[in-house]
């Protein structure tokens, strides 16, 4: 069911990979709530997934874009500007990625090369793209920029890795760059700390069924969905949140302000 609330809104999504990305379903529940999409992502990513067929099925341009690189901000921005015809109203950076946890390097033995991967993807392209958009003052007044970040930034989540690091300056560039974005052009960043969710980034994490399944147990109402996430992150893009920014919003059924239950204990 649509309620229009992005009726005349237009917007970028970062990170529809396939149809369990949690990108994925934000772009089709933006839609379904009256949005116009550009969608991106990495050309290999665009070369093994199925990023186009979301492109056709929604009507939505696909943009190749290295979330790393600012010339390919740049030109995302550029070409999303000239699609939509002048300035958007919000973005979805639903990125990451650890080659340590690909790899499997432990924790304490972290390759550092890989780390520095890992907090470019995962963290600093948030930064990247942010700059480009204020630079190219690209998001209309009361515009909305969301990202992705997940509970380990905040408490240990062992098996998370350096993508627990990532998250942690995720969160503080959200902080940072909010209040500069925030008092300048009006405009909203948060993130969403999502529930441990079945997508291939949450698959690739060590002990995450164990995690899922705990999670849903301690979570009163259980684990979020991908399309939970997606409607959430609808609210976040609508002019119902006009007054919500620099915020770390839990997204995850209750589950941070849980430490026990019955099934539990
Ligand atoms: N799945 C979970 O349990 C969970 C929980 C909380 C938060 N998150 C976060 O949600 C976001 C989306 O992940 P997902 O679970 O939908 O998995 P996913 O694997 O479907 O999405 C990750 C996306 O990041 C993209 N990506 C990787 N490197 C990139 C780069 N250099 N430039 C541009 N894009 C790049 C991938 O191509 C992919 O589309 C991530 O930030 C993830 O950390 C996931």
């Amino acid at each position: 069911m649509s309620y229009n609330l992005l009726k005349g809104k237009k917007g970028i999504i970062f990170g529809a990979l396939n149809d369990k990305s949690i990108a994925w379903k934000a772009a089709e529940a933006a839609a379904r709530e009256g949005a116009e999409i550009v969608l991106t992502n990495t050309a290999i990513a665009m070369r093994f997934g199925t990023t186009s067929e979301l492109g056709a099925k929604l009507g939505a341009p696909v943009i190749a874009a290295d979330a790393t690189v600012v010339a390919d901000l740049e030109k995302l921005v550029d070409g999303a500007m000239e699609h939509f015809g002048g300035k958007f109203d919000f973005v979805l950076h639903s990125v990451g990625m650890s080659p340590n946890i690909r790899k499997g390097v432990p924790y304490e033995n972290l390759n550092y090369e890989y780390l520095n991967k890992t907090l470019d993807i995962s963290a600093i392209s948030f930064h990247k793209l942010l700059k480009v958009l204020y630079a190219k003052d690209a998001l209309n007044e009361w515009g909305s920029v969301v990202a992705l970040t997940y509970i380990a930034a905040d408490r240990v989540v062992e098996g998370y890795s350096d993508m627990a690091d990532a998250k942690a300056l995720l969160q503080a560039i959200t902080r940072n760059f909010g209040a500069i974005y925030g008092r300048h052009r009006n405009v909203r960043v948060n993130t969403v700390s999502q529930s441990p969710t079945m997508t291939s980034a949450g698959q690739g994490i060590s002990g995450m069924d164990r995690m899922f399944d705990y999670a849903q147990k301690l979570s009163p109402l259980g684990n979020a969905l991908a399309e939970d996430c997606a409607d959430y992150i609808v609210t976040l893009f609508s002019d119902l949140t006009r007054k919500v920014t620099m915020q770390n919003l839990y997204h995850d059924g209750g589950f941070s302000s849980s430490i026990t239950c019955k099934d539990i204990l």
